[in-house]
């Protein structure tokens, strides 16, 4: 990790940052460039747009966290204050690096001034929202160390467990692994009308895998080439970033926020002792019904939220959540996440409510393309890494195939070929890749599977939660994809990404268009 002090602290106001000398060359024909002054970043971010309910002040710096004994490990963290609106907007969960948790309603507008203090540039991206281009913090509107980047956007989305991180290209997974994530929580009238566990009982687990050196510091890319074709992984899990945690629990139901904020661990999630896992959530928020699995596969950026009830269980006894082995990379062996230990006896007879809320789901059959699903590639390229279509990431330019229309709903196919023989390179590591997309929530419609695959996704499918909304599915090698997805409200260029994080970095990304 970089130790460079910031000397210059000036605030620029992202005046002069109109320039974007990103344009770059055409590479192939069918690439076009998206004439960028459709992002008008300093208009954005100098025209006053009414008072805001929630007002944030957001920095990204350089501090330290004591997470294992002895030395303190040097971190980069998001430090936020309220400026305006609800004092508890923002709730900072102590002894972390982990960036405070937004809590905040649908419906609100909130403005968030994102300063970086970082030693190099950054921008916040608010993962799973559905925000306009502006707020969105794609790379190319990253800002210098010293500079300012206001955004401003109501919360539409669903109630449910969101969550923000850097997105700077060629450095989210290092800056996200340095510490620079927090979840963002939004509520609304339709959630609080069923008395969920709220309060202490909603409880945030943030899982993540790290590697530490002797002085306690973190390792990152020590592996080179390496650890960017794997995606990183530690040899420690951290929840909430901190170590081996027991969470202190009462006999009564409690709501888990699970979160996946590793870089690229897929973990296999279950109780112990065999409980089921009842899903009431995913990236997108509450099902209709709860659904009871052994295990769940969670991939990185994923959320689930559990519905935990530890009546009736004695109170000094314990029950832990843990990995359990599988196909993944590094999944090989089980091992602990978390333990909760029964701490006091409360007499809550707390049901979960039979129903959840309704969902307006998309129709597959009003899908423009229906019977030929967009299709997108998922595969090792001679010499370049991973690939979408044979493609990496340009910063502004998208593809004729990446332009989309404003109010279609669409079916898209993630086809994950590494490992099915493309070549060298293409035969030779299969790995699975949680596929992002940027600006909306998803339904997952079909899985398939190929014959070569099968024994790999074996291991993983049954903790597969393709139920609800969602904005990262994973797709495992061999294994194709379909998802429904309708582009509402906004155009300009969004992203379509792997979300391990290395993968990302390389250039496994690229961007789509939405054009009126
Ligand atoms: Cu959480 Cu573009 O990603
Ligand atoms: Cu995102
Ligand atoms: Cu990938």
């Amino acid at each position: 990790m970089t130790t460079m002090q910031i000397s210059r602290r000036h605030f620029l106001h992202l005046l002069g940052y109109s320039g974007v000398a990103l344009l770059s060359a055409c590479a192939a024909s069918d690439i076009m460039s998206t004439s960028l002054p459709a992002i008008n970043v300093s208009g954005t971010n100098t025209i006053p747009k009414g008072v805001p309910d929630v007002e944030v002040a957001l920095k990204a710096i350089e501090s330290e966290a004591q997470i294992l004994s002895g030395r303190a490990t040097s971190v980069y963290r998001y430090q936020g204050e309220v400026l305006s609106g609800p004092a508890n907007a923002l709730r900072t969960i102590p002894n972390s690096y982990l960036g405070p948790i937004f809590n905040v309603k649908k419906g609100q507008a909130i403005r968030v001034h994102f300063t970086n203090e970082l030693p190099e540039e950054s921008i916040v991206h608010w993962h799973g929202l559905h925000v306009p281009v502006e707020a969105d913090g794609h790379p190319r509107l990253a800002i210098k160390p010293g500079q300012t980047y206001v955004y401003d956007f109501t919360v539409l989305d669903r109630a449910g467990t969101y969550w923000y991180h850097p997105h700077p290209h060629g450095r989210t997974g290092p800056q996200a692994y340095y510490g620079l994530a927090g979840l963002f929580l939004i509520s609304d009238d339709e959630e609080s009308s069923l008395d969920l566990p709220s309060g202490d009982y909603d409880v945030p687990v943030v899982i993540q895998d790290r590697l530490f050196n002797e002085d306690n510091q973190l390792v990152y890319g020590g592996n080179g080439m390496m650890d960017q074709m794997m995606g990183f992984l530690g040899d420690r899990v951290l929840v909430n970033g901190q170590p081996d945690v027991t969470l202190p629990v009462a006999t009564r139901p409690y709501r888990l926020r699970l979160h996946n904020g590793s870089n690229s661990r897929i973990y296999k999630l279950g109780w112990e002792d065999g409980t089921p896992m009842t899903v009431i959530a995913t990236d997108g928020g509450l099902l209709e019904q709860s659904i009871q699995k052994e295990t769940i596969t969670l991939a990185p950026a994923q959320r689930i939220d559990l519905w935990m009830d530890f009546s009736g269980r004695e109170v000094g006894s314990q029950v832990r959540l843990i990995n359990l082995p599988s196909a993944a990379p590094g999944g090989g062996a089980a091992f602990p996440i978390m333990t909760t230990q029964i701490d006091y006896a409360e007499n809550i007879s707390a049901t979960m409510p039979e129903r959840l809320p309704m969902i307006r789901w998309h129709n597959e059959a009003d899908a423009i393309n229906r019977l030929s699903p967009r299709n997108f590639t998922l595969a090792m390229g001679a010499g370049m890494g991973w690939t979408i279509n044979g493609r990496t990431f340009e910063m502004t330019n998208v593809a004729q195939d990446e332009v989309v229309k404003l109010g279609d709903l669409e079916v898209w196919q993630f086809a994950n070929q590494s490992g099915g023989g493309r070549g060298m390179m293409g035969g030779g590591m299969a790995l699975p890749h949680p596929m992002h997309i940027h600006g909306l929530q998803f339904q997952i419609i079909e899985r398939e599977i190929s014959a070569a695959g099968r024994a790999a996704w074996d291991t993983l499918s049954d903790g597969f939660v393709d139920e609800g909304w969602h904005d990262t599915v994973l797709v495992m090698p061999g294994e194709s994809v379909k998802v429904l997805l309708k582009f509402e409200d906004f155009t300009g260029l969004y992203l379509y990404h792997c979300h391990n994080l290395e993968h990302e970095d390389m250039g496994m990304m690229r961007n789509y268009l939405v054009e009126a």
